[in-house]
């Protein structure tokens, strides 16, 4: 190795269209920073017709690895050489690792997030608890069905305003899976032991999230994939009737965990300071 090698940058980013509104850069660069890593983490904008020229330009100008969003989480499947088995069934990537010889591999990291974000903020959570309940059926929805399932939760019911896709999520992960209507969210929270919003309800410019919190099992507990509020309405509602309760700022931060571990080679820590510095950054 030359001593060129030793100053090059490590180069990693986001590519998505519209790609202005990821909090990915303020993350990655605030871990940079933090271990003082001669790295850059850039937004990338493209077109969809271009994406494979332009995963193929970083590749060649020694990217490691970028991460992707909407609208390219699907379409990156197929420009991927290698897909890891849960990218593969839930049929998205957001994390993509470039290896020395230019090969591409697409993972999907939105469920270890969820997960990780779980056991942090309730850390006695027992998958086996009982029932999960799943709002939302967007690509989100699909990578957290999946962790649920694969950390042996014994039913997930899902509710979707558009319950076609509900259903479709249902086919692909087999019957422990039950889809239940939009409008009977009193049936399905009735002795749940997790529930998840994973719609964008509740969000700021987006409607409350309200539904019936009260008849959940005693030790269950409520999370949030909205984090702008932080405290959304249904944290608030589950708080006051006692259960545990988890937000969703976490899950972004989780998720980024693998990918920069991965390009940048130190396992960054996940800390109040972290979120602090996040949460005066997303307003
Ligand atoms: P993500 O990738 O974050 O999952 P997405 O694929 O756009 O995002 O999914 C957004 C989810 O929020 C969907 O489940 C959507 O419901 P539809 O499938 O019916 O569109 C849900 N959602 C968005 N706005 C909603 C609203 N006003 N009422 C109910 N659900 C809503």
């Amino acid at each position: 190795m030359n001593s060129d090698n030793f100053n090059k940058p490590l180069l990693a980013g986001v590519i998505g269209n519209p790609i202005f509104q990821s909090k990915s850069p303020i993350l990655h660069n605030f871990w940079l920073k933090q271990y003082k890593i001669n790295g850059y983490y850039i937004p990338i904008h493209t077109e969809v017709n271009d994406l494979k020229n332009t995963i193929n330009s970083l590749v060649t100008l020694g990217f490691r690895g970028v991460n992707v969003t909407i609208p390219f989480k699907t379409a990156i499947l197929s420009i991927a050489d290698t897909i890891t088995d849960r990218a593969s069934i839930i049929g998205a990537a957001n994390t993509l690792y470039f290896n020395l010889n230019g090969k591409i591999t697409a993972d999907n990291t939105d469920g270890y997030g969820f997960k990780q974000n779980i056991y942090n903020g309730y850390p006695s959570w027992n998958p086996k608890a009982g029932p999960a309940v799943v709002f939302g059926a967007g690509g989100a929805a699909k990578a957290i069905i999946h962790t649920l399932l694969s950390e042996g939760v014994p039913k997930v019911i899902i509710l979707n305003r558009t319950k076609a896709k509900a259903n479709a999520i249902a086919e692909n992960f087999g019957n422990k899976v039950e889809v239940i209507d939009w409008y009977a969210s009193n049936i399905a929270l009735n002795g749940a032991a997790i529930v998840v919003n994973a719609t964008s309800l509740g969000m700021v410019g987006q409607p409350d999230f309200k539904i019936n919190l009260k008849t959940l099992s005693s030790n269950a507990v409520v999370t949030d994939l909205v984090y702008n509020p932080l405290n959304t309405n249904i944290l608030k509602e589950s708080a006051k009737a006692g259960y545990h309760i988890v937000d969703g700022l976490g899950m972004l931060l989780y998720q980024a965990e693998l990918g920069f571990s991965n390009w940048f080679n130190i396992k960054p820590v996940i800390n109040d300071e972290l979120r602090a510095f996040m949460l005066n950054n997303i307003k």
